[in-house]
């Protein structure tokens, strides 16, 4: 076959859908793509759908495929690209990502976390490009985060550093999905508003708009969590930025700009005078361009 350029493919692997998009070195989006994840079909269903996925990227221009990267929902070992746990995907358990898939499509495959994924890339080309302290912090079917200090991503001992979704926020409240009780992602996530109002966040978000009374209580609620949530972020940082990105920052003024108004209530008043809470520049394509970025 005679190929026409060196590409490289970032799959965003979200517990909703899975986010791919085809990319030159030089990061000039080519082709992107999205298909639903189908969680509780099981794991080997999801991995079939990232190799769909991929397929579709691939054959989509004539290609010489060089590498992929893929953000996932959970805890990595990403030196191995092992996933160790994703709390939104039933089954996850350990999963070499890496090794399945280079031995699917014979090229290296690189996995880390979704939303480190998202912050490098905010941190390279978006939000984050000039600041050098940065939080990044995704809200979505889960709650994930990054950490930048001084214009690098901390990882942490075993690299599960900035894990904000599964910060303890009420002991006594709903189950999280990793099993735990009252984490900020069984609180203010679209998994949270969905065990409250039966409608995924975007029917939700739309039923408020039309008066629903529970859809608005729960968005309200979501929002209360949320500013917790940001208000330990600025006193354990003290970053210059939070930038929020994910699915559900796309409800910026019913969700997050009630949260930044009420933040200031739980924080410390110097960290809350530095930092400024934005939305995440690349949107909600910052985890598949920065997981294309670890290839890089
Ligand atoms: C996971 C995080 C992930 C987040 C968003 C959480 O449940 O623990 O690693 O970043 O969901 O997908």
């Amino acid at each position: 076959m005679l190929y026409s350029a060196i590409m490289i493919i970032g799959i965003d692997l979200g517990g909703t859908k899975i986010a791919g998009v085809l990319t030159t070195p030089s990061g000039k989006v080519l082709m992107d793509v999205q298909i639903p994840t189908e969680a509780n079909k099981g794991k080997k269903h999801v991995i079939d759908n990232i190799k769909k996925a991929i397929h579709t990227l691939k054959e989509s221009k004539k290609v010489k495929l060089k590498a992929i990267g893929i953000g996932a929902p959970g805890p990595i070992l990403y030196e191995k690209g092992i996933v160790v746990e994703a709390p939104n995907l039933p089954g996850w358990h350990n999963v070499n990502l890496k090794r399945i898939l280079e031995k699917a499509f014979r090229v290296p495959v690189f996995v880390d976390n979704d939303a480190n994924c998202a912050a490098l890339a905010e941190a390279w080309f978006g939000a984050g490009k000039f600041a050098k302290h940065f939080i990044y912090i995704t809200v979505s079917t889960g709650i994930g985060g990054g950490i930048i200090i001084d214009k690098k991503l901390y990882r942490g001992i075993t690299g599960s550093a900035g894990e904000f979704g599964h910060m303890t926020i009420d002991p006594q409240g709903p189950r999280c999905n990793c099993g735990s009780n009252g984490h900020l992602e069984a609180l203010a996530s679209g998994t949270a508003i969905k065990r409250v109002t039966g409608l995924d966040a975007i029917g939700a978000h739309l039923a408020a708009h039309q008066g629903d009374k529970a859809a608005r209580a729960a968005l309200k609620d979501a929002a209360h969590y949320l500013a917790i949530g940001l208000a330990n972020l600025t006193n354990i940082f003290n970053p210059e930025l939070i930038i929020v990105g994910g699915g559900l920052s796309n409800m910026w003024q019913d969700l997050i700009v009630p949260a930044k108004k009420e933040f200031r209530r739980y924080s410390l008043t110097l960290p809350a005078k530095s930092v400024r809470i934005v939305r995440a520049k690349l949107k909600s394509n910052a985890g598949m361009l920065g997981a294309a970025a670890l290839c890089l």
